[in-house]
């Protein structure tokens, strides 16, 4: 583990938030309100965590905050680095080295995204369930020893999304479930990349995730991720999104995924392969 990482350890542990955490979310632009759901939180500004983001970002709160949710030890980072604000794909290492030092054995993934399936509406969920890393950019390169040949046949952990589809139904939401593509942005896609995505087995479109997880899954920490669907894609039905859109698209859309996240906190793990029973 890196030495941000430890630092950033002692200052959560300094501010009295000491019980082992059990999940982790990183909330995406506009979805940071979950927090607002934790008992007794510990809240620290990223400036204070070596190793967190400084983010430049409209739409990101740049908190950690630890506390109880749902009977669970949780952290919630509101608002996450991208590679697109600084170029480089190890932007969430420091905090994810951090999050699995801090006893996380599970990452939520949260983040909006770009439609490119006609029934996949703005205004829905998805659930990822695989990717394909369109930059080519790794945040394993240069990692020492053998380290850096990490599975990603099971990136997104099937007994998470199987209780997290189990959740919709609580949470009174619909779960699409599809592919995502990482584009490095900040620029939108053009038309013509929509179209590639599509036909090269894209459900969604989006400029984080992928990074995170695979330094989730170096780092052995079991990962699921929700897209929220803000726009359709440049130039598919009619899709021309731009930031402020997929802002306030988000914003509205965070209620379905906010109740999605705590119902997943109520349901029990099963047993690898035992007959699902709701
Ligand atoms: N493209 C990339 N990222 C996004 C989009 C999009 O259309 N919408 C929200 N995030």
């Amino acid at each position: 583990m890196s030495n941000d990482a430890e630092a950033a350890v002692e200052v959560i542990q300094s501010r009295g938030a000491s019980d082992p955490i059990e999940v982790a979310f990183v909330l995406g632009t506009g979805l940071g309100n979950m927090a607002e759901a934790i008992v007794n939180p510990v809240a620290i500004p990223y400036s204070e965590l070596p190793g967190f983001p400084k983010l430049s970002i409209s739409g990101h709160d740049g908190r950690l905050v630890l506390g109880k949710m749902e009977d669970t030890n949780v952290a919630v980072m509101q608002g996450r680095s991208h590679y697109y604000e600084n170029g480089d794909p190890r932007a969430m290492n420091g905090p994810l080295e951090t999050l699995a030092m801090l006893g996380a054995h599970t990452v939520i993934l949260t983040a909006s995204a770009g439609s490119v399936k006609h029934d996949f509406f703005p205004g829905g969920l998805m659930l990822v369930t695989d990717h394909v890393n369109f930059n080519g950019l790794n945040p394993l390169i240069g990692v020492a020893s053998d380290g850096g040949f990490v599975s990603l046949t099971e990136a997104y952990d099937p007994r998470l999304n199987k209780r997290l589809k189990r959740a919709v139904i609580r949470a009174g939401v619909t779960l699409h479930e599809g592919v995502y593509m990482w584009f490095a942005g900040p620029s939108f896609e053009t038309p013509a990349e929509i179209k590639m995505a599509r036909a090269l087995g894209a459900d969604a479109v989006g400029m984080s995730i992928v990074p995170e997880v695979i330094i989730a899954r170096r780092l052995g920490v079991r990962v699921a991720a929700v897209t929220l669907l803000t726009n359709f894609g440049a130039g598919f039905q009619g899709g021309n999104p731009s930031h402020s859109q997929t802002r306030d698209a988000a914003a509205q859309g965070a209620i379905g995924l906010r109740r999605l996240l705590r119902a997943f906190l109520r349901t029990k793990e099963e047993a690898w392969g035992a007959q699902q029973t709701t």
